[in-house]
């Protein structure tokens, strides 16, 4: 007989356009995994409103992303793409879930420290219990592997945590889920300064190129970007702003960092630079020629990710009446 297809689950938050940063680092990563396993995908809104965002614009980018996932390659058909809130086992295994998570450990996560300090006037109880909610939201899949980009990582290290605390009370309720972060990308750097994330709340707009940017835009922020001393291209570490784009230029083309230095021996920046923003903005325009057409069948839509959200939730439902059982709560 077959072995059933392995599980994999990944979001994105739609608190901003899709940008290079999270394309490379996990939604490329996710079309190359569809063939192969079970995939399901979701717009992680019940996330995107721990930093306080407007309703209108909250939705719109949010059907936008879902829009997008299509446009940069998942297949409907072989994925299951879905809002988090459609599916309200989330939020329900998530309470559960902050009652088996530690003030502790929830302390000592980067991201909420990073969150904290840039959103002072509002460091919410969301943000702070934000990795049960994503532990929740892989483990009610039982998941077998979550393609995330580096920065994500230590969520899903204490997804483990938070797994395998409840497997040694209750017995084998979830599954041990692994992160799967790509070879090169899984951390692009922002253009304007390439010891940071390129992330989606960056102030400067030329440090983050979305996927629905103009071709013009596009080259216009690569020839900006910021580089270092010296004229090689050559990836050091000492040079973190030609690594960057060493890195971004290696992902999108797939050609080595030994072919990228080979190709540019002799030239300058300059050239460099441009042929990195030719090359993203070849990339994006077979998205963005996707997303157009994608977005305009309203209705498609819409019966899409209605259908998914019944297909996530009664999967979902199982592992929440799971819990539920082994935890002590009475039966309906
Ligand atoms: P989010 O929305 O911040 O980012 C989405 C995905 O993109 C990756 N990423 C990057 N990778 C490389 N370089 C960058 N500069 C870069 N910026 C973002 C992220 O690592 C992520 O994989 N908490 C998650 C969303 C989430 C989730 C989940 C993911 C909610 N529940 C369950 C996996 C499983 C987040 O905020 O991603």
């Amino acid at each position: 007989m077959e072995e059933p297809k392995k599980r994999i689950l990944s979001g994105i938050k739609p608190t901003g356009t899709l940008n290079l940063g999270g394309y490379l680092g996990a939604a490329k990563n996710w079309v190359a995994l569809q063939n192969e396993f079970d995939c399901f995908y979701f717009i992680a809104d019940l996330h995107a409103i721990t930093i306080r965002i407007n309703p209108a614009q909250l939705r719109k980018q949010a059907k936008e992303l879902y829009a997008l996932y299509i446009a940069c390659g998942l297949d409907p058909e072989k994925n299951t793409i879905f809002f988090q809130s459609h599916v309200h086992q989330h939020a329900e295994l998530a309470w559960v879930l902050d009652c088996y998570t530690m003030f502790g450990e929830l302390s000592r996560m980067t991201q909420f420290k990073d969150k904290s300090a840039k959103n002072a006037d509002n460091i919410n109880a969301g943000l702070f219990t934000y990795p049960s909610l994503m532990a929740a939201d892989i483990l009610l899949y039982q998941a077998d592997l979550v393609p995330v980009g580096e920065d994500q990582t230590q969520h899903v290290e204490i997804c483990r945590d938070i797994a395998n605390r409840f497997n040694n009370l209750y017995g084998e309720v979830f599954r041990l889920p692994e992160g799967y972060v790509p070879k090169v990308g899984a951390r692009i750097k922002s253009l304007v300064n390439p010891m940071q994330k390129m992330s989606k709340s960056e102030q400067d707009p030329n440090g983050t190129v979305n996927l629905l940017d103009r071709r013009d835009d596009v080259i216009r922020k690569f020839k900006k970007a910021v580089t270092d001393s010296g004229s090689e291209i050559l990836y050091t570490e000492d040079k973190p702003g030609i690594k960057n784009l060493m890195t971004i230029y290696s992902a999108v083309n797939g050609k080595t960092f030994e072919e990228i230095e080979r190709e540019f021996d002799g030239k300058g920046y300059g050239d460099f630079k441009l042929a990195v923003g030719e090359s993203v903005a070849d990339l994006l325009s077979g998205i963005q020629e996707k997303y157009t057409q994608i977005s305009e069948d309203k209705t498609y839509l819409e019966n899409l990710w209605r259908g998914s959200a019944e297909k996530a939730s009664y999967i979902a439902n199982k592992t929440l009446r799971k819990v539920y059982k082994k935890i002590g709560f009475v039966e309906k």
